[in-house]
């Protein structure tokens, strides 16, 4: 790996701006997981302890440029300050002047919070001006956001130019562990890719078949395999424009050698709602005004036969609607077994996704687990071998 770390840094009495991503899941105010602020906790210690004045940069929901107060950083303070055990400062820009006094105040052992950097539409455009503005900030820039680093950002790409760069160490750590476990994967291979979100995912479907022994398709995206497939899926979350793009992706998976596993029974209900009434049934079966919240006994016996003659495992997405009751239930099962597999020492498995990790803490399943990323789509991005931007930029 080609990119300096914390350690290669004289941290002594700089201003070190860190990106961090935490993008964390908040309801009504309380922040609901907070496991990405955990994982950055190691860098922003390891700054205070060397002398360094962590300036956190980071972007919060997709606010498109827009001063919006619910997806205001402010919020995090408090969970920022138990996490760390130090003050955390927080200033309403990420550039600015009101930034530069807080920064250049910044005193030994406290931490300063800049406002989320999408309230400037600049940022997502990779904008080297905006990048400058954040830059004047500090004089190292550390990037710890792997979860963003497949985004090029004017703070994940274009300020890695302008200051001496290094990782983080929770960038470090997941490049390290994604590496060891799937640069040169014991076989077979099986990707479980699952979720709502079909059309961001599909373009990765696409070339994880090449790669991968064995595809597990899940939750609202395999409706839409099922669509490309002439079922009916009723009133099922489905993207049927997308189907002839579904088809593609089989078509060229069976060329490949890649084995799709699709649910061959599923669970339909009459409303998206937990413990709604709900009935097992084949999958060409799904009645009309039918909603499909997740994969049948059938399907899940066959997914978890998959993983038992699988050597690594990689896992984005759930199988189902795992956030109601029951309809978390092939999600559980197909964890457990996954969590089963790893402790006995057949299994390397690997898991990332913001739903993905809850539905592994909730089923338990998650610490057994070889590697679970902070990562979504920067992990599927990695996965598939694109170059991450905010990565690359470290290495220039
Ligand atoms: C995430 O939560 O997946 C990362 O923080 C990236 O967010 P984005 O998908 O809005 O770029
Ligand atoms: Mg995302």
């Amino acid at each position: 790996m080609s990119w300096k770390t914390l350690d290669d840094m004289d941290l002594n009495g700089k201003r070190v701006l860190v990106r961090v991503d935490i993008n964390v899941p908040v309801v009504d105010g309380v922040v609901t997981d907070s496991t990405r602020i955990q994982r950055i906790v190691p860098t922003v210690r390891d700054i205070l302890s060397a002398g360094g004045k962590p300036i956190l940069l980071a972007h919060f929901g997709r606010p498109g440029g827009e001063r919006r107060e619910n997806l205001s950083l402010k919020q995090l303070v408090p969970t920022l300050e138990s996490a760390f055990g130090a003050q955390v400062l927080f200033a309403a820009d990420c550039v600015g002047t009101e930034a530069e006094l807080a920064a250049e105040n910044l005193q030994p052992g406290q931490v300063l919070l800049l406002e989320n950097t999408r309230f400037h539409a600049a940022e997502t455009k990779n904008d080297p001006e905006l990048a400058a503005g954040m830059a004047k900030l500090g004089e190292i820039y550390c990037n710890d956001a792997f979860s963003a680093a497949h985004r090029a950002h004017s703070s994940t790409e274009a300020i890695a130019r302008l200051l001496p760069a290094c990782a983080g160490r929770l960038m470090q750590a997941e490049l390290e562990a994604l590496e060891g476990a799937l640069s040169a994967p014991k076989r077979p291979v099986t990707a479980v890719v699952g979720g709502a979100k079909v059309s961001t995912k599909l373009e990765l479907l696409g070339n994880l078949i090449t790669k991968v022994d064995y595809l597990v398709i899940g939750g609202g995206m395999a409706n839409t395999f099922l669509v490309a497939k002439g079922l009916n899926v009723g009133k099922s979350l489905a993207e049927r424009v997308m189907k002839g793009t579904a088809a593609e992706i089989l078509a060229k998976a069976e060329i490949a050698g890649c084995t799709i596993v699709l649910p061959t029974d599923i669970v339909v209900a009459d409303k998206f709602e937990s413990h709604a009434p709900h009935q097992v049934l084949p999958a060409d079966q799904c009645t009309d005004d039918g909603m499909i919240l997740d994969a049948g006994p059938e399907s899940v016996a066959a997914i978890t036969e998959v993983f038992a003659q699988s050597r690594t495992l990689i896992w984005n997405g759930p199988l189902g609607a795992f956030e109601i009751e029951p309809f978390d239930t092939a999600t559980n099962a197909a964890a457990l077994k996954a969590a089963a597999l790893t402790r006995s020492g057949q299994l390397i498995s690997v898991a990332g996704g913001g739903d993905t990790v809850a539905a592994l803490n909730a089923s338990g399943a998650a610490k057994d687990f070889s590697y679970i990323s902070t990562a979504g789509g920067a992990f599927l991005e990695w996965m598939e071998g694109k170059t991450l931007p905010g990565v690359a930029a470290l290495e220039e």
